[in-house]
């Protein structure tokens, strides 16, 4: 059955606590924007595209309690996560509804069914790369629990398996949460899609023997270079992937796109708490007096891309600039 990650109903935010999977299914109810911006904040609910969704009806939650102005709301909830350009979208989107004294709930539905379009938009638009037997790696999450619904860097794979297209993905278990070995197994092994998780250390042995194909992957925040701010440890893997001639791809919907940027060196990089780093499932790996430092996300150069797969079809980095003032023009 397929997976949604979160959703709305009369007051409540209803999302799957993604810290307790895959072990636990657990839906949290939220009442309270204070409530959403904790869970964004915990990683109860995350992924670019779900956060900005979250954060949306986070909005929605404000106005109905009436505690907070909208410019304080859409404070409180621009200060969970730093990096992902969805998180601000998804605020504004409702904000300005707000402001303008328009249906607040209607906007960030309209806002939700955008974003779950656009990620089927994506798998229709890259399904094609990998219409062949492909072995493809992936990193983190960047399935349906990421985005709401279907996924921006599995979404293609769907696509394509749906097509017929024999695949076999690598999954990177993606440390310090895991977010690999937990979340994107398990909405593999949900789907019966044969797949093999492995340490992060050992992505460079399989892209120089062969043994991987392609390599697609989410972001959080992509600059109008084609610099991107994904998810840590992406960088090292697009830079062995192009020493490899192995084709990289990031999969994004256009609220990842952050046109005002100019390049990677200006994205805001989460740092988190030293204790992701320290512990595993509340065991402590490290002596106690050794410091940890946990930056959640790095920059990729875009000379590392082969392919942007967007909503609107492939883009190759040097085009980027030019499709996102196209899109920014007035029509
Ligand atoms: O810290 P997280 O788990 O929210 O980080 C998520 C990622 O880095 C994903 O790869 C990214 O958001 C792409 S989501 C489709």
């Amino acid at each position: 059955m397929a997976v949604r990650a979160l959703w709305y109903r009369r007051g409540v935010l209803s999302v799957l606590d993604q810290r307790a999977l895959p072990g636990r299914t657990v839906i949290l109810r939220l009442r309270s924007v204070d409530a959403v911006a904790r869970a964004i904040r915990t990683l109860t609910v995350r992924g670019a595209p779900s956060i900005g969704v979250a954060a949306a009806y986070g909005m929605v939650l404000a106005h109905r309690q009436g505690k907070y102005p909208p410019a304080q709301a859409a404070k409180l909830l621009g200060s969970t996560r730093p990096t992902a350009h969805d998180l601000f979208v998804g605020i504004e989107t409702v904000r300005a509804a707000w402001e303008a004294g328009a249906d607040v709930q209607r906007a960030a539905d309209a806002y939700r069914r955008k974003v779950v379009d656009e990620c089927h938009a994506i798998g229709r638009a890259g399904a094609s790369l990998f219409a062949r037997s492909h072995n493809v790696l992936t990193h983190c999450n960047a399935g349906a629990l990421a985005t709401v619904e279907w996924g921006t860097a599995l979404a293609p794979l769907r696509v394509a398996r749906a097509r017929g297209a024999r695949l076999f993905v690598w999954v990177d278990e993606t440390r310090p949460l895991l977010q690999g070995a937990r979340l994107t197994a398990w909405e593999l092994a949900r789907e019966h899609i044969p797949h093999a998780v492995i340490a992060d250390n050992a992505a460079g042995h399989f892209l120089a023997t062969g043994e991987v194909d392609a390599v697609i992957v989410g972001a959080d925040r992509i600059a109008r270079n084609g610099d991107f701010a994904n998810k840590i440890g992406t960088y090292e893997k697009a830079v062995v992937a192009h020493e490899n001639g192995v084709p990289f791809y990031v999969a994004a919907p256009w609220s990842t796109f952050d046109p005002r940027r100019a390049s990677g060196a200006s994205i805001p990089v989460e740092e988190r708490g030293e204790e992701e780093v320290a512990r595993i499932g509340g065991h402590r790996l490290t002596p106690r007096t050794s410091r940890s430092r946990n930056p959640a996300f790095d920059i990729t150069p875009a000379r590392f891309v082969t392919a942007f797969i967007t909503p609107g079809g492939v883009v190759r980095p040097r085009d980027l600039a030019r499709v996102l003032a196209r899109r920014s023009a007035p029509q």
